[in-house]
């Protein structure tokens, strides 16, 4: 039976989630904008996922705009914040999603100052040097991940807000991996602008929010209607919407058996993988989301493994799912200081609900098997 450890790169569905959908889908509900009762039910759906999802993440209902997904809402949150703004300087972290990143360099065409903040080998914000670059005056924006896609490792997001805050700038936080898997709350994180993607939690794909204090001015990105307080014209997606808010509600009331179910399953790969010769573990040291383990085999090339891994059974990733066949080792670990070679031969392990300990044995049984031919 084929493995899939790749839930940092997208979820199943949760067949629940499917069922709260399937109505939307099939039934007779109108456009949300529609004044009518069928426009009434979709609309009323769309608000109680609103509410669902704001209670997953510690913010109210009326900051959360819906959006196609993380990326959408990188992109929303780092044009439109600084769209109204005199250009200055963007400081994001040198471990974040292309979606951030490459969102944050546009702005350079635009006149803004954009750097990158460096991180230390363990993958953690370089405090020193976050510090030095706010010193230097002029920012306006610095954007910090939550939680790191491919080694899972974890950002001080309060410590950012309160530095990003004093020097006069505004913290975005991409919260995508993070959601559903520790407890998040907006409001405490100091974070201004927080995204998040349904598919990562369970939900469909194609859905997202992106979450903004009332205080926070935004351009929009997509001109349109009024939908979403105009700040994102559209007719709304109701099914996966109501969805995405299913899957928010599930993810609060399981996050911490969730949590402990795959933590488990972690320790026991990282365990068994230490018994291996040549075993690199990418963020030891470092907190970090509790499904995720991305290491190298010596001697081994990342995406040579993952065909073979794959021709076993096992679904596993070589890094971002962004950066899989690019040919190019991942900016993360090159950014945490790791040479090319070493950062070629990375695998990314991320567990989900439907893991078994038997299928990370098997794994394990694999990998020895694989090492024991080199
Ligand atoms: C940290 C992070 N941010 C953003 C995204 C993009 O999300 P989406 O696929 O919903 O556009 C991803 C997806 O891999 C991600 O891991």
């Amino acid at each position: 039976m084929a493995v899939y450890f790749d839930h940092n790169a997208t979820t199943p569905l949760d067949p629940r989630v499917l069922e709260a959908m399937t109505p939307y889908l099939t039934g007779p509900y109108g456009n949300p904008s529609s004044v009518h009762r069928f426009g009434r039910a979709a609309r009323d759906a769309i608000e109680q996922a609103r509410q669902q999802l704001a209670d997953l993440v510690g913010c109210r209902a009326a900051e959360i705009t819906w959006t196609s997904g993380g990326t959408e809402s990188n992109n929303l949150a780092i044009k439109g914040a600084t769209d109204p703004l005199a250009p200055g300087g963007v400081l994001y972290g040198a471990t974040e999603h292309p979606a951030v990143m490459e969102a944050a360099e546009s702005l350079t065409r635009r006149g803004w100052r954009v750097e990158p903040i460096a991180v230390d080998a363990t993958g953690i914000v370089d405090w020193a040097a976050f510090e030095r670059q706010l010193a230097a005056g002029g920012v306006r924006l610095v954007a910090l991940m939550r939680a790191n896609n491919e080694t899972g490792v974890l950002q001080d997001v309060n410590r950012a807000a309160a530095l990003g805050h004093a020097a006069g700038a505004m913290l975005h936080v991409d919260a995508v991996q993070a959601a559903g898997k520790i407890p998040l709350d907006f409001r405490a994180l100091g974070a201004d602008t927080m995204s998040l993607s349904a598919h990562k939690l369970y939900g469909p794909k194609g859905i997202g929010a992106l979450i903004a204090r009332n205080e926070i001015e935004l351009a929009p990105q997509h001109h349109g209607g009024p939908q979403e307080r105009g700040l994102r014209g559209g007719t709304e997606n109701v099914a996966a919407i109501v969805g995405f808010g299913v899957a928010a509600e599930l993810a609060r009331v399981e996050l911490e058996a969730r949590a402990a179910h795959v933590l488990a399953l972690r320790d026991r790969l990282e365990a068994g993988l230490a018994a291996l010769p040549g075993v690199c573990i990418f963020g030891a040291g470092a907190p970090r989301l509790p499904n995720t383990l991305q290491f190298a085999l010596e001697g081994f090339e990342g995406e040579a493994l993952l065909m073979q891994l794959d021709r076993r059974g096992f679904g596993v990733s070589s890094g971002s799912a962004c950066a899989s066949g690019k040919g190019e080792p991942s900016h993360v670990l090159l950014a945490m200081g790791y040479p090319r070679d070493i950062a070629f031969g990375a695998i990314r392990v991320s567990f989900g609900q439907r893991n078994r300990e038997e299928e990370v044995d098997r794994f394990l049984q694999a990998l020895r098997e694989l090492a024991g031919q080199r």
